[in-house]
């Protein structure tokens, strides 16, 4: 599997304790009748709270490489009665099995330090470019870059300057880095294509 053939191995592990996913999507900038991807969705926290969010008119993708919370997700999305939020098995660095331009917001939450360190940022970015409208909007959270703190190895760990190097080189705009809590912090793109 491409997310672990290099040194970071990237675990199925959530931030669901430490990160308000709400924070997160209203930072994004989420709202009804939005269509989201959760790109690495893990245990699907972010993904609930964008069900909510988006409404009956909206829809949610939730993706993860990792068939087990794949799975998790699809049966407490059932046991809820959602409507509106569907899920798959994917690898991101691969295809993700979305159309072009289908998507309003995409959130890829503690994941993009792992592609990094995986070189594994292009092709990613290609297929994030791809499904991601004109002008709609990506959101890469990733841990504060303070040593000692919570989240992977400091050296691993992205700045904000960081992400928006990543974000620019592949064809979208920087507008805006925020903090998300006490350990992360959120840098929105724009797609220029
Ligand atoms: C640290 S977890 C973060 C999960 C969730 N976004 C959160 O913030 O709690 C990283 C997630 O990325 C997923 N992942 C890693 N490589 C991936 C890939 N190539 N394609 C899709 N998902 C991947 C892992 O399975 C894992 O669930």
């Amino acid at each position: 599997m491409s997310a672990k053939k290099h040194g970071h191995v990237h675990h199925s592990k959530t931030t669901r304790d430490i990160l308000s996913a709400e924070r997160v999507l209203t930072t994004a900038g989420l709202k009804s009748g939005d269509i989201f991807l959760d790109a690495g969705s893990g245990d699907g926290f972010i993904s609930f709270a964008a069900s909510a969010v988006v409404g009956e008119n909206g829809k949610v993708y939730a993706m993860d490489v990792y068939p087990e919370s794949v799975v998790n997700i699809k049966k407490e999305t059932e046991e809820k009665g959602i409507k509106n939020l569907d899920v798959a098995v994917a690898d991101l660095t691969d295809k993700i099995p979305l159309d072009d331009d289908s998507i309003d917001i995409c959130v890829m939450a503690n994941v993009m330090h792992g592609f990094v360190e995986n070189d594994e940022v292009e092709a990613v970015m290609k297929e994030i470019g791809r499904v991601i409208k004109q002008d709609g909007v990506f959101a890469v959270v990733e841990f504060k870059k303070i040593e000692g703190s919570r989240g992977p190895p400091f050296d691993i760990k992205l700045a904000p300057q960081d992400v928006e190097d990543i974000l620019t080189q592949y064809n979208f705009e920087p507008v805006s880095a925020s903090e998300v809590g006490p350990y992360h912090h959120l840098v929105k793109g724009i797609n220029k294509k």
